[in-house]
């Protein structure tokens, strides 16, 4: 009996939580996106049918004209979709304070990798961005600059002479190997020969997944971070710890020259795990993104020859202008810059921009009270195809950003490296190497749709934007046509 009578108060306990759960946003007064799971909110066809953006997205569609936010749930968590581009720039500068961190999940001890700048709060945030802005001065992007020129010639070999083989290459591979072959001269200083050798392109991989949970794991994860990381939980596949262990033996040996992201670790005096992880964020960070930019740009100029040819005419005048390709060549082709643009619109990696309240948060402006602990987000590709802010936005056009055309639109209608203090320290390091490798491939290279093309490219319906399978495109050598 007294067993029943305990049983009855913990059922009646769990029923009145999950109530008050799933009435969060009615009890508050918000419009909100009915959810139909408790434990997967609104993102409950993830990874099955549809990926967050296109969720996000929806979600956005669907409200845009009618209110300037909107509940909904990211798996457990209460979250709020911001809609106004006015709203969205006051809480990721003026209002930082309240929304200062990212709900990211991570575990020191475990998993020491995953307590990088991305996830890190507070002090102990602010001192690692520090250090970073210190491995990305303009002199060091032209040290990048030529470093990724010296990857490239061998990314055209390779190009090459898969292109004697078959009709068509498989870009995807050959730019993942290129960029194995990058980020580990940039990381670790030290020359991956991915193109001859598969071991560090398979282990990094993991880049291009950087968590192994799914369905239910990851709901608790991403609804309870904290309580994740208490128990020890571990994100990341275990080929990470890989390069920590070459990290350890080049610092044994202190076998590492120039500029190296290393030896200012050393110097900071950080402990191992801490040196590792800052190492890592150059590497992780810089490679899926820095990639898929790649590949989707070459898509876009397979499908789209008319851009094709316009944007190797600018590279080409800009060639006989400079003579060689350098910094300062790259940064001088504008239409390159609105190609660039263009592509991070349409393939933005992260699908939204992500605060947490840490303090109630109050703005009589706009009506809109929020309690400390929900997500505020912020849907990249709802305002990125937003046809009131980029009008026919699904036709690939780069000059929507010509400088005119920037000049009309809302400082926050770009968001592909987010805004404010907690937006991407890597963009420019990003941008560098993105329009070194283009400016090479186009002066080489003709891009074409082949039979083995797939129209549209295909994708899976993840977290973050990424192609499914091999991309393969046609690809035409230009002999003498760009010589200078
Ligand atoms: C095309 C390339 C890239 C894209 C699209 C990209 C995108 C982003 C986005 C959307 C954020 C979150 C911004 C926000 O919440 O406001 C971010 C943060 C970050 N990115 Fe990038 N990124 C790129 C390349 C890089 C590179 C090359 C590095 C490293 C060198 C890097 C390092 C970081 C770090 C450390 C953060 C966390 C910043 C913080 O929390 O304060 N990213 N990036």
């Amino acid at each position: 009996m007294m067993l029943f009578a305990i049983l009855s108060i913990i059922a009646c306990f769990c029923f009145l939580k999950a109530w008050k759960h799933l009435n969060y946003w009615k009890l508050r007064n918000v419009p909100f996106e009915p959810s139909s799971s408790l434990i997967f909110g609104n993102l409950q066809e993830l990874e099955k049918t549809k990926a967050l953006y296109t969720i996000l997205k929806d979600i956005y569609d669907k409200y845009k004209r009618i209110h300037k936010f909107v509940g909904f749930f990211s798996f457990m968590t209460p979250s709020m979709m911001i809609l106004d581009l006015d709203l969205a720039k006051e809480i990721l500068t003026k209002d930082f304070d309240y929304f200062p961190n990212k709900l990211k999940f991570y575990n020191k001890n475990e998993d020491p990798l995953s307590a990088n700048i991305m996830n890190l709060r507070g002090e102990e945030w602010a001192m690692k961005k520090r250090m970073m802005a210190q491995e990305l001065t303009p002199h060091k992007l032209k040290i990048y600059c030529s470093r990724t020129s010296q990857e490239c010639l061998k990314l055209i070999d390779y190009i090459k002479l898969k292109g004697e083989q078959k009709n068509s290459v498989n870009i995807k591979d050959a730019v993942l190997r290129f960029m194995t072959n990058l980020v580990t001269a940039i990381a670790l200083e030290i020359d991956a020969d991915a193109f001859n050798d598969d071991l560090f392109k398979e282990k990094a991989s993991f880049c291009q997944n950087s968590s192994t949970l799914t369905g239910i794991p990851m709901a608790i994860v991403e609804s309870f971070p904290r309580l994740s990381a208490k128990l020890g939980t571990k994100m990341r596949p275990q080929q990470i710890y890989f390069y920590v262990s070459i990290l350890e033996k080049i610092l044994k040996t202190m076998n590492f020259k120039h500029s190296s992201s290393v030896r200012n670790c050393l110097k900071m005096k950080l402990p191992f795990k801490e040196a590792a992880t800052q190492v890592f964020t150059f590497y992780e960070n810089g490679f899926s993104t820095v990639s898929h930019f790649i590949i989707f740009s070459l898509y876009e100029l397979a499908i789209n020859p008319r851009i094709q040819e316009k944007l190797r005419t600018h590279i080409k005048d800009a060639l006989v202008k400079h003579k060689e390709i350098d910094y300062e060549c790259i940064m001088d082709i504008p239409y390159l810059n609105q190609f660039c643009y263009e592509i991070l619109r349409m393939y933005s990696n992260a699908s939204q921009i992500s605060r947490i309240c840490e303090k109630d948060y109050e703005n009589k402006k706009y009506n809109l009270k929020i309690d400390k602990g929900v997500l505020v987000i912020i849907p990249i590709d709802g305002i990125h195809f937003d046809p009131d802010i980029y009008p026919d936005p699904y036709t690939f056009n780069p000059d929507r950003f010509s400088q005119e055309e920037i000049k009309k639109r809302h400082p926050v209608s770009f968001l592909t490296f987010g805004v404010g203090k907690r937006s991407c320290p890597g963009d420019s390091l990003s941008k560098i190497k993105q329009k070194t490798a283009l400016v090479h491939l186009l002066r080489s290279f003709r891009f074409y749709v082949a039979e083995e093309t797939s129209v549209p490219i295909k994708l899976v319906p993840a977290m973050s934007r990424r192609t499914d399978g091999d991309v393969f495109l046609g690809v035409e050598v230009l002999h003498d046509e760009m010589e200078f």
